[in-house]
């Protein structure tokens, strides 16, 4: 292996620069040239490579985004799109990717290695919804930017006597809202994997309120519902109070990474050089115990990521019924 080739894909998520830097400069220091693959599997397939030396890599560990960019690429699930990527690393002389992304990353990556470029896949969505992994590149900082805000919006809420529901990213998980939730003093959590009692959350928020808290503050994780329904639903039952929705929306995707998401997008991109040194393709590294794990990428297709709902049952144990 001479050459290796790095790309960001799906959702950008702070820290993904943090892996590209881990990435590159754990392959120079290897004596591997590297290539950065700009705009994910769309330009892999287009050929926009760009060599990375150590020096264009120093300065990024800090920066939010992905300095590769990103793009969702659909078309890469079509075989004849898969061998035109191929060709392209071939031509280009690359041997090896690492593909860093959410969920679609990981049927390029196994599509690569089954053409014969071993490829090896990262963890890299603000969701935390990969399976056999307990943290995904982007989590710590997107739950860091929205507890920032809901300190915020808890301000305006209180000096209103208001309450807020706050939407938060995650697709169809509810991580990011479990644990923004708890680190925010939330009455209440919704998340869409287990089940909510929204007049139970009412009298929870009119009791508080009763017995002279000054604001009240639902965190509701998007994959439920919007936050303007969910008010609306809110309402019935607790039609005296004064609700407000709010989206965070983007926001959590955007900034510097966390000291976590940076230690761990490093650790990942480290070990990820390692396997494809080791002559390994077709995996997907994850966090265990705050140690890089590898799986084989079809594993993940079978398995379900599980959120630990520990923080739910804390926060619940927490609220006047
Ligand atoms: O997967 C990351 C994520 O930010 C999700 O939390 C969200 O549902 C989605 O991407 C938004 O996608 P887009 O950036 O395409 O609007």
């Amino acid at each position: 292996m001479k050459r290796i080739g790095i790309l960001t894909s799906g959702g950008d998520a702070p820290g993904m620069n943090a892996a590209i830097r881990a990435v590159a400069k754990t392959a120079i220091h290897h004596g591997l040239e590297v290539y950065g693959i700009r705009y994910g599997f769309a330009g892999l397939v287009a050929g926009d490579f760009i060599p990375l030396t150590a020096e264009d890599v120093d300065h990024k560990i800090s920066e939010g985004g992905t300095f590769l960019y990103s793009a969702r690429f659909p078309e890469f699930a079509q075989e004849e799109v898969q061998k035109k990527g191929a060709e392209q690393l071939r031509k280009h002389g690359m041997d090896a990717v690492v593909v860093i992304g959410g969920d679609g990353s990981y049927h390029g990556a196994l599509a690569l290695t089954r053409l014969g470029i071993n490829s090896v896949g990262l963890p890299g969505t603000i969701d935390n919804d990969i399976p056999y992994t307990e943290y995904t590149i982007g989590y710590d900082s997107a739950c860091r930017t929205a507890m920032d805000a809901i300190d915020k919006i808890r301000d305006t809420a209180s000096s209103h006597h208001r309450v807020f529901i706050v939407n938060v990213m995650g697709r169809e998980c509810g991580d990011i809202a479990m644990r923004v939730g708890l680190a925010s003093g939330a009455d209440a959590i919704v998340i869409p994997e287990r089940p909510y009692d929204i007049e139970k959350i009412a009298n929870t928020l009119k009791q508080g309120f009763a017995d002279g808290k000054d604001h009240g503050l639902v965190v509701l994780a998007e994959g439920v519902m919007s936050a303007d329904e969910f008010k609306e639903q809110l309402a019935k039952y607790a039609p005296d109070l004064d609700i407000r929705a709010n989206v965070l929306g983007h926001m959590q995707r955007g900034g510097s990474p966390t000291v976590e998401d940076r230690v761990n997008a490093t650790k990942m991109g480290n070990y990820a050089v390692n396997l494809l040194l080791d002559g390994k393709g077709g995996l997907a590294v994850g966090m265990e115990n705050g140690k890089p794990n590898t799986h084989d990428i079809l594993d993940l297709f079978e398995g379900k990521h599980q959120g630990d709902f520990s923080l739910l049952d804390v926060n619940e144990e927490m609220t006047k019924d």
